[in-house]
């Protein structure tokens, strides 16, 4: 099953794309993971998209296609896949129906002053990943990963500014592919504004 999870910034997608690999056995390829681990490791890659990332603008499409379609070359994507955050622009759907089919594209949808709150309040484990937030997805201890004792930390780019940009070029360039993916029946729309397990359970029953 090839998947693709759209929306704006904070509306879950991470969240449910963490669970639904495990429970179907697909990986998940989170674009803006992959720009994140090339940051911490410094490489050219990371150097070129560090201040981008930073301030919530979208990375060139040439270069965000051309790290996509190396990952989904690999051999554990060959019997589907879970595209979290891509594509985000009209030139990558287009540029992503050139390498692969689609077999659906998850639209979730939640109001902006909830997409806010979530991201304000997001705490990310410096180790492993893991998302939390501070009252809606709790650590046990606070500060601490619950899956491996990691410090948590908040992303530069969940700063107010850097939300408010994110959200912004959210609107002008990433909600037009709604319409793009309705045209090609392919979208299926998910209520994500519910609690994380609710939202889990929607994908689950979509996807029977
Ligand atoms: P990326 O990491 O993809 O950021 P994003 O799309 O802005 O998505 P988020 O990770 O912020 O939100 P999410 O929907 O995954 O929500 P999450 O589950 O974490 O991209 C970062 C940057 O990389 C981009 O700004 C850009 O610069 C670059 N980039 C990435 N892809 C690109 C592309 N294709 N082209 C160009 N540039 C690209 O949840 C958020 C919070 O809410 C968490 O705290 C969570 O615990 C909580 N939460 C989750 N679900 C619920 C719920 N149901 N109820 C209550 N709280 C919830």
């Amino acid at each position: 099953m090839n998947l693709i999870f759209l929306g704006p910034p904070g509306a879950g997608k991470g969240t449910v794309a963490v669970k639904l690999k495990d429970e179907k056995k697909l990986p998940h390829i989170s674009t803006g993971d992959l720009f994140r681990a090339a940051i911490k490791s410094e490489s050219d890659l990371g150097l070129q998209v560090k201040a981008i990332v930073d301030r919530g603008d979208l990375v060139p499409d040439e270069l965000t296609v051309a790290i996509v379609k190396e990952r989904l070359d690999q051999a554990d994507c060959q019997n589907g896949f879970i595209l979290d955050g891509f594509p985000r622009t009209e030139a990558q759907a287009e540029a992503l129906q050139k390498i692969t089919n689609i077999d659906k594209a998850l639209n979730f949808y939640v109001e902006e002053e909830e997409l806010i709150k979530r991201l304000s309040g997001r705490r990310v484990c410096k180790q492993c990943g893991a998302s939390f937030h501070v009252l809606f997805v709790p650590p046990k201890k606070e500060g601490i990963c619950d899956h491996c004792g990691g410090e948590l930390y908040t992303r530069k780019d969940d700063e107010i500014e850097s939300i408010k940009n994110r959200l912004s070029v959210y609107k002008e360039q990433t909600q037009p592919l709604i319409d793009y993916y309705n045209n090609k029946q392919l979208l299926v729309d998910i209520n994500a504004a519910e609690a994380p397990e609710n939202v889990f359970t929607s994908v689950l029953n979509i996807l029977k």
